[in-house]
């Protein structure tokens, strides 16, 4: 039996989730949860964000955290939803932000004479570093001749275990070809630690192909020859806005999954898309994504079938064309969830 954490979160979030763990509780009744007030109502209230106690009942109660997602206009900056977003990650050490890009059918592709057969890779987004730590400062504000500085942090450490982690997966799942992407062209000290790594650790992996590519082709690559990919490993920003884009290449962030994983520690599993705050409260949010998120998470719990199963029933609501309005369907979010329960 295994116990669940819910953080619903902001706008889409909380709606979004509602319809995965309708669809937990059937492929998976015997799952527990507790649900956290945590997110922008909470933290307008009492201001209250990611308390350490909190955080110590994730790692010592749960084997899993389900999140929705953060971000609300009424509040300045988000700074809740950092905290509570990047405060997950960094403080639990989530070091592998997994975020699978998987076409499920053909006709959710933007890309001509593309399909299933060609959009199936993966990438591991580093998750703990990079540009997100909010190192650096800011230096004669509001004035003409004011500085802003955001430092990128890369470790040894940290830049080896991601690496790492591609390799591993990619062995694991017979994968034969991993691609690290950065930017040392112009970032010649962090990222050519990446480079500097990247080939110490390839070494160990002989079986396995492994290439390079700077990030802006890529970008490029990923939507011309999208074949061209298994496993992408990549730092924390670069993976973000790559993975916006693979989200593209499979019909959108409705539909976009994500892990975020310290292996044998704790996890965290959300959808890569925000709180929506342009469709909150309109039954608009597309559900298939909190749903495909909740199937990494049952595949993490060790629960194949039933991970599989879920894929499957939005599968076939995809084929069927039994979707949400931006995917070209006229269902709102509670009947895109009865949709996906009617296939289960
Ligand atoms: P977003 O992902 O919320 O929305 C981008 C666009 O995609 C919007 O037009 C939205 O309507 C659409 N969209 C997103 N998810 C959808 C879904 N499930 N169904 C249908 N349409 C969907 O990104 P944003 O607008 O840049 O950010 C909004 C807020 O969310 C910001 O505060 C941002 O920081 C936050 N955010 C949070 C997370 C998270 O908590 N994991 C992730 C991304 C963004
Ligand atoms: C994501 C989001 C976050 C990120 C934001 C909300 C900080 O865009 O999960 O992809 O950049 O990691
Ligand atoms: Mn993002």
């Amino acid at each position: 039996m295994s116990r669940i954490a819910v953080l619903p979160g902001d706008g889409i979030g909380s709606e979004v989730i509602e319809q995965g763990l309708r669809v937990l509780s059937v492929v998976a009744p015997d799952l527990t949860y507790e649900h956290f007030d945590l997110g922008a109502d909470r933290y307008l209230r009492d201001g209250t964000t990611l308390p350490e106690d909190v955080l110590q009942r994730f790692r010592n109660e749960f084997d899993a955290v389900y999140l929705g997602a953060f971000g609300d206009p009424r509040v300045p900056n988000n700074e809740h939803a950092k905290e509570i977003l990047l405060g997950m990650r960094f403080r639990l050490d989530l070091y592998i932000n997994f975020r699978p890009c998987k076409l499920l059918d053909d006709r959710y592709c933007p890309l001509r004479g593309k399909g299933r057969k060609e959009v199936n890779f993966v990438v591991f987004r580093e998750n703990t570093e990079g540009m997100y730590t909010g190192i650096g400062g800011q230096f004669k504000r509001d004035s003409e001749d004011e500085i802003a500085i955001e430092q990128e942090i890369n470790t040894r450490k940290g830049v080896e275990r991601i690496l790492r982690a591609a390799f591993d997966y990619a062995r694991a799942h017979g994968k034969k070809r991993v691609c690290m992407s950065d930017k040392a062209n112009a970032m010649r000290h962090g990222h050519e630690l990446w480079q500097r790594v990247y080939k110490l650790v390839a070494k160990d992996y002989p079986e396995i192909q492994a290439s390079h590519l700077y990030v802006d082709v890529a970008a490029m690559k990923m939507v011309q020859t999208p074949e061209a990919f298994d496993v992408i490993v990549t730092n924390n920003l670069f993976g973000d806005i790559l993975t916006d884009l693979g989200s593209a290449l499979i019909g959108g962030l409705g539909l976009a999954a994500s892990a975020n994983i310290n292996p044998g520690v704790a996890a965290m599993f959300e959808p890569v898309h925000g709180s929506a705050p342009d469709i909150a409260g309109k039954n608009l949010a597309n559900p298939l994504a909190a749903m495909l998120t909740a199937s990494l998470m049952l595949e993490h719990l060790g629960r194949k079938d039933a991970a599989f199963r879920v894929e499957e029933a939005v599968r076939r609501c995809l084929e069927d064309g039994a979707v949400t309005r931006e995917l070209g369907g006229n269902l709102g979010t509670t009947a895109a969830g009865d949709a996906v329960l009617a296939r289960l």
